[in-house]
């Protein structure tokens, strides 16, 4: 983890939804997928607080810079006031923070899934899946068309049958929630087939809830992406705990440093 000061090289508005920020950094940065960084530039100090952002790609640079790329929806007043940012100005981070997914374990089939902004803290892990020619596919939901990402970030090509979209209203994709879709292909596996998979999968609350009780029904791995609120970002203040599963008791653990992933077994839903 380390601080860093930034600048802005674009900060692009997609469909008034998602805004897609890149970042001069004065040095690379390496990060595991599901790993995030807390992210301020706005003037002043209001709000006081970084907001946390999954990290998006992040690469080199020209002179021996790093670049880094976030995807973020406006949905307050932080995120606001970063869309109002333009190339040029500057950017705080504190990066790479927390753990990520685990990806380490050869052989498994994975399903990525994406629920709303979601697909952020997903489509890194299917890039390096990809990259590893790993077998996976992706389910991504939103309520509307709008709110599906962009077909040209997807990750990892179109092979056929590899990326499944969904819309609540059916104006893009399948019809229908991401959780009861993912449900229903969970449905048909064979018991050989569910020990295989393993769910990387980040969301509403409800949706990861819904998703993980399904998965342990069948005895599938899931690892979930929490984004709990977040006051310092690096485990300091508790602010941001989850409580899990340990033997008969319950423990807390940060969410900014022991996650933002969890084994979703594990958490207290
Ligand atoms: C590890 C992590 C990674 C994240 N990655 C991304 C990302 O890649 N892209 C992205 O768009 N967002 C991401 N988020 C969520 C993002 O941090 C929040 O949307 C942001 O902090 C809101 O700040 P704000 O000042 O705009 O809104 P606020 O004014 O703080 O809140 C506005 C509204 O949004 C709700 N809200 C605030 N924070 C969250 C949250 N964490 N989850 C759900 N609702 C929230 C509030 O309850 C309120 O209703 C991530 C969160 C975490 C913890
Ligand atoms: S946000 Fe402070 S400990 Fe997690």
């Amino acid at each position: 983890m380390r601080f860093a000061a930034g600048r802005i090289v674009r900060n692009e508005g997609h469909g008034e939804i998602f805004y897609r920020l890149e970042a001069s950094l004065p040095e690379p940065v390496e990060f595991d997928p599901g790993q995030f960084a807390m992210v301020s530039g706005w003037p002043g100090n209001d709000p006081l607080l970084p907001r946390p952002l999954a990290i998006f790609r992040a690469g080199q640079g020209t002179k021996g810079k790093g670049t880094v790329e976030f995807v973020y929806k406006v949905v307050g007043r932080g995120t606001a006031l970063l869309s109002g940012l333009h190339p040029g100005d500057p950017l705080s981070l504190t990066l790479p923070l927390g753990r990520g997914f685990d990806l380490g374990k050869d052989g498994r089939r994975y399903w990525l899934v994406g629920g709303g902004v979601g697909f952020a803290t997903v489509f890194p892990a299917a890039a390096m899946l990809a990259r590893r020619r790993a077998e996976y596919e992706m389910f991504l939901g939103s309520r509307t068309r709008d709110q599906l990402p962009p077909k040209e970030w997807t990750p990892g090509g179109s092979a056929a049958g590899r990326v499944h979209r969904c819309t609540e209203d059916g104006t893009a994709g399948s019809f229908g929630r991401v959780t009861d879709i993912v449900k229903e292909r969970m449905a048909v596996l064979t018991e050989a087939e569910a020990s295989r998979l393993t769910i990387l999968a980040c969301g509403p609350r409800e949706m990861l809830k819904e998703i993980a009780r399904a998965a342990a029904s069948l005895g599938a791995g899931m690892q979930a992406a929490l984004e709990n609120h977040m006051a310092c970002g690096f485990g300091v203040c508790w602010g941001c705990v989850v409580a899990l599963r340990e033997g008969e008791k319950t423990g807390y653990r940060r969410v900014c440093r022991e996650g933002p992933v969890f084994d979703a077994r594990e958490v207290v839903w």
